[in-house]
């Protein structure tokens, strides 16, 4: 093989606050062959995704803090290069945990085959894969939509938050949008269909906006970002409302916890259901989701978008922009591409 080096992004120091370029550094190392089990992969994508600022801190959480200099791992898509695992070959299309690293040495049982000629490969990164396995759970198995209700989702431009409402529109429910730009809110009522669409940061104040949007009230709302959009939706929530509690990437560059109003006393007379939940928890239903996510993509009632950039040197560009809101859709970087195509 002509290549012989390795080379990943590792943190060079933790951020404190908005993450930095300056907190990335790329490393070298000599590129090892699999050991028995195990899968030499070509990276060709990778995912940069919000919950890997929460492994950027030294705190305890359900996933270990990444090492200084060591690779950050998340999702990544690639070619396999060389197989010492039963029931993989030279060639085959691989998803797996490796990360932001040029090439990965993975067990075969941490990684899944992806078949080309079911859907672009980069759908395992996104819509059928961990973000679309994330809107479909929270969804369905927490908010629970019925036809006629109305369904928020915040973070509503991004890769789970336009899953969320089109979700919410096959089940018949009235959907809200909210995200930070008209952009992407014209995409997500023209392309994908959803009823209304708030920018949060110009429709404000925020709470009147919704007030107009919602004259029902909600009935569920699934939170991806916190903070004062949150403060917004909670007392316009109905009787016995849902909220499948996902993310809250507006507080992850907090070195302080922030208190907002106390909604306790709202979730309670309201009889509210508000559930924290990690789509691992579902492992154990993936393949249905997975066909379902598929069936709906196939028949063209799921739409999806990719916001992919172009090359292994910026992905902790794209990675910093999730932050400011760079993308429509799922945010992915093209690592190399793939010379069998
Ligand atoms: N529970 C789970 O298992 C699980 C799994 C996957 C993801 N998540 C969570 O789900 C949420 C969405 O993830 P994703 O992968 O779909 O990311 P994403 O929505 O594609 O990207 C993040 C988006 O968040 C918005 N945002 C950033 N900072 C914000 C702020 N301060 N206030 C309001 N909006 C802000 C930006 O859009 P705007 O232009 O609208 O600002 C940005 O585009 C995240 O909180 C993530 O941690 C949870």
């Amino acid at each position: 093989m002509a290549e012989q080096m390795n080379e990943y992004f590792a943190l060079a120091s933790r951020p404190a606050g908005t993450p930095a370029l300056e907190h990335f550094t790329v490393k070298k190392e000599e590129l090892n062959m699999p050991e028995d089990g195990q899968l030499l992969v070509k990276t060709l994508y990778v995912s940069v995704d919000p919950y890997m600022r929460g492994r950027m801190k030294d705190a305890k959480s359900y996933s270990a803090p990444y090492a200084i200099g060591e690779p950050i791992t998340g999702g990544s898509i690639g070619r396999v290069l060389h197989s010492r695992a039963d029931g993989f070959k030279e060639g085959d299309i691989v998803a797996g945990g490796w990360g932001w690293q040029r090439y990965g040495i993975i067990d075969s049982k941490a990684c899944r085959r992806i078949d080309p000629e079911l859907a672009p490969i980069t759908t395992a990164l996104g819509v059928l894969g961990m973000t679309g396995l994330t809107a479909y759970f929270g969804t369905l198995r927490i908010g629970n939509p019925q036809p006629g209700e109305t369904l928020v989702v915040s973070g509503a431009g991004g890769a789970v938050g336009m899953i969320v409402g089109q979700i919410g529109k096959i089940k018949g429910a009235r959907v809200i949008g909210i995200s930070g730009s008209d952009e992407k809110n014209r995409y997500l009522k023209e392309e994908l269909g959803f009823d209304e669409v708030i920018n949060y940061k110009t429709d404000q104040p925020l709470a009147e906006a919704l007030e107009r949007a919602c004259p029902d009230g909600i009935d569920v709302y699934f939170d991806n970002v916190g903070g004062d959009i949150t403060d917004a939706v909670i007392p316009l929530l109905n009787r016995n409302a849902r909220i499948p509690l996902c993310g809250q990437i507006s507080l992850y560059n907090q070195e302080k916890p922030e208190l907002g109003p106390r909604i306790l006393p709202m979730l309670l007379t309201r009889t509210v259901l508000l559930k924290g939940f990690l789509v691992g928890d579902y492992a154990a239903e993936q393949e249905e989701g997975l066909r379902e996510l598929g069936q709906w993509v196939r028949e063209g009632r799921l739409k999806y978008r990719e916001n992919i950039i172009d090359g292994f040197d910026n992905i902790p560009e794209a990675f910093i922009g999730l932050f400011s809101g760079e993308n429509l859709g799922k945010q992915l970087v093209r690592v190399a591409e793939d010379e069998e195509n």
